[in-house]
């Protein structure tokens, strides 16, 4: 009998316990030994029926997905769910934790299934660019009905069993403890001479094949016009299920599986798993666990400071609020205030919880309501002095071991940081704004930092939901480095003959979330141009000068919010137009410079921008700046609207291949040698047969 497997008879139940922490997943060793362990069960006279549970923390959350994108190991899971399907004794699945994915399929396969009141199911397969490929998508449908199971398996979310949606899946919710419930509704099962009850053979679902067939329409509808292939595949299976006979049925899913998990989403999707999961892994916080955090001090009540309190108080932390003078607290409490209230009117905060944030929330003028503060961030403008006066201030008040921590986008950390006693406290932060919606936050990591600084402020961000990325160095900006680089290649189109309207198609055809002009336009192209000269001072932009969004703003054209930048809105086009004047200035620009204008195709402003984009992701693994590849695509896919499934910049060009983007950086440099230079890891790379993915170690 495999380890990975328990086996144990109890009053005549066969007790197969799946061991294979940390969430027992169903890799290679899980199958073989339940595949084995069902044979032992079916062949002991003394058994008259089978539990399958979970050992430790979870029922399994899904099939291994370290073995995707291999040689698929014997037995495979599908023929497992078979084999388990048609025990001619009972078969039953005790869920807790999350039964994910393949988790789910299997309890599915079971003749009935008992679950912890705080399990919860759920099919996350699309969100890594796969379908349930072992009966889920035949067998869900038969349990729920098509529109119920599709909005379960394309959402990928996960439920809780004592939810409607869960209730057809679910036999009993018990409380307690689960071994002895499931073992007792076992017996009950038994006492009641309850047989064998094979999924495949419920047509529940179907009862009313006009409704299903409509459910099915719709969603095809949505899923055609994502750029995924999962989804679509997802809802022809399932509109198979109805129509095939099952094992039929399951031919059709296996090879949408394998078309799916072999494709090049599939891999990014997956890579981005495990990406999210490398890249709060600091090396500071190994083998440390970081103090806790109760109490947050903000300086400054501005957009980012807002922000962060607002962050800050949705996961009930104390946050003392610091504004220069009372009218500017006064202001700022007011929008923190009016926001909540604005939360509570939508029906997405409780009148008690608004409250309990108020209680919670503590503005000051005084820096000495920070003495007890656990982690400082400053959040005033960026400006140099004003920075080191708030953190001269700050050394005054703020207890030994508080973290302190800057959101400079332009200054060296170490100018502030100088202005302290102690400058191992002090770190950067990058979390963009506002900061309670964003999803990533880099951690800017100077030289000589107190490891227990980092694991305090990792931990808050985790606790805070964001995802923490570590950025090496003084003036160390991940996403918008990259983001620069990416703009700079976009005017550089514009100006030699593209338009930005051309350059933003192509961009959101490629799958970003906007255009980079239409997204220039939404941030403020003041906002944009501070930020481009922040990294030509810091050597990240060099080369060729574009001006175009200078003359834009000296048009007065700062963005959306004035009704014009790169676009024109007005109450015939609130989300923009494209506008001839921007046209005529650009063609202007262009003229003086003596650039005679040449045009691109949607494919040539894709590998323009990707190219610049991995360029500059190299140069920043180069300097150290990055720690790997990965954690550059997940600033890109969480912070700035990269398609997940192309797995951000550094795993699109591995999948194009280094070789080809290293070509386009070389045909790029005869307009502009210094900003389109290949960096030297192309190269080596290549040379050694490897992509940037074997740099992820
Ligand atoms: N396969 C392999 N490793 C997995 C895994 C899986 N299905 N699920 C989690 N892990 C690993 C993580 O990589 C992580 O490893 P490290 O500690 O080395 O980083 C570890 O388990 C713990 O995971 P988390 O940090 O994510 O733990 P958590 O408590 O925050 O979340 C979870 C637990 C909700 C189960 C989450 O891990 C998760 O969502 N896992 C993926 C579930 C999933 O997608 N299942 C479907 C797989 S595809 C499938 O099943 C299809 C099929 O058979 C046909």
């Amino acid at each position: 009998m495999n380890e990975v497997i328990g086996y144990e008879v109890s009053d005549g139940i066969a007790i197969l316990g799946i061991n294979n922490p940390p969430v027992n997943a169903v890799g290679a060793s899980v199958r073989q030994g339940l595949s084995n362990a069902l044979h032992r069960a079916l062949g002991d006279d003394a058994v008259q029926a089978i539990l399958i549970l979970g050992e430790g923390r979870t029922f399994p959350a899904g099939s291994d997905i370290r073995e995707f994108g291999k040689p698929p190991a014997d037995p495979w899971l599908p023929g497992l769910c078979n084999a388990v399907e048609a025990s001619p004794k009972i078969v039953v699945a005790a869920l807790h934790g999350t039964a994910l994915g393949g988790g789910f399929e299997l309890a599915l396969a079971t003749h009935y299934r008992v679950a912890a009141e705080g399990a919860r199911i759920g099919f996350p397969e699309v969100t890594l660019g796969i379908l349930p490929g072992a009966g889920g998508t035949q067998r869900a449908p038969r349990l729920a009905g098509a529109g119920d199971a599709l909005d379960l398996m394309l959402s990928g979310r996960a439920i809780s069993v004592t939810s409607a949606e869960a209730a057809p899946y679910i036999d009993k919710v018990v409380q307690g403890d689960l071994r002895q419930q499931a073992l007792s509704y076992v017996q009950e099962l038994l006492a009641q001479g309850a047989g064998t009850r094979p999924t495949r053979d419920i047509r529940k679902g179907f009862a009313d094949p006009i409704a299903y067939q409509k459910a099915v329409a719709l969603r095809k509808e949505v899923v055609a016009k994502r750029p995924e292939i999962a989804p679509q595949e997802i809802v022809k299976c399932v509109e198979a299920a109805e129509l095939l006979p099952f094992d039929m049925g399951l031919t059709v899913e296996r090879a949408a599986f394998d078309d799916c998990v072999q494709s090049d989403q599939a891999a990014s999707l997956r890579h981005v798993f495990f990406a999210e999961r490398r890249a709060p892994k600091f090396p500071e916080i190994s083998g440390q666990g970081a103090s806790p955090v109760s109490q947050v001090g903000i300086v400054g009540g501005g957009v980012a400071g807002r922000g962060l309190a607002l962050a800050c108080l949705e996961v009930d932390l104390e946050v003392v609020l610091i504004e220069r003078n009372s009218a500017a607290l006064r202001e700022s409490l007011g929008k923190i205030n009016a926001y909540l209230d604005r939360l509570v009117a939508q029906g997405r905060l409780r009148g008690q919880a608004r409250d309990d944030r108020g209680m919670r929330l503590h503005g000051k003028t005084d820096f000495v309501a920070l003495s007890e503060a656990d982690v400082v961030i400053e959040a005033v403008a960026d400006d140099l002095k004003e920075k080191q006066q708030v953190f001269f201030q700050l050394d005054a008040v703020v207890r030994e071991g508080a973290v302190l921590v800057s959101t400079t986008m332009r200054h060296d950390l170490h100018q502030i940081a100088g202005k302290t006693g102690d400058p191992g406290w002090v770190l950067g932060l990058d979390i963009g704004t506002p900061a309670h919606l964003q999803q990533v936050a880099e951690v800017m990591v100077p030289e000589g930092v107190e490891p227990a600084a980092v694991a305090a402020l990792v931990a808050l961000l985790r606790r805070l939901g964001k995802l923490p990325v570590r950025a090496e160095g003084r003036r160390a900006h991940i996403g918008r480095a990259v983001l620069g680089a990416y703009r700079h290649a976009a005017d550089m189109l514009v100006e030699d003959g593209s338009t930005p309207y051309l350059v933003d198609e192509a961009m959101r055809a490629f799958g970003m979330k906007f255009g980079p002009f239409e997204q220039i336009d939404r941030e403020g192209l003041r906002e944009d141009r501070t930020l481009r000269r922040a990294l030509a001072d810091n050597g990240t932009l060099q080369g060729r000068q574009v001006s175009i969004l200078d003359r834009l703003c000296e048009a007065g054209r700062f963005g959306r919010s004035v009704g014009q930048g790169y676009y024109l809105y007005d109450g015939q086009s609130p989300s923009g137009r494209a506008d001839p004047e921007v046209i005529a200035l650009i063609r202007e620009e262009r003229e003086s410079r003596g650039i005679a204008a040449r045009g691109f195709s949607e494919e040539e402003i894709q590998r323009h921008c990707l190219a610049a984009m991995v360029n500059e992701g190299a140069r920043l693994l180069r300097l150290g700046v990055a720690r790997c590849p990965s954690d550059i695509d997940v600033v890109m896919v969480h912070g700035y609207g990269f398609p997940r499934w192309r797995g951000g910049p550094m795993k699109a060009a591995d999948l194009v291949g280094l070789w080809a983007v290293q070509r386009d950086i070389e045909q790029f440099a005869q307009q502009d040698s210094v900003f389109w230079s290949p960096e030297p890891v192309f190269d080596t790379l290549f040379k050694a047969g490897q992509g940037f993915d074997a740099l992820n170690g």
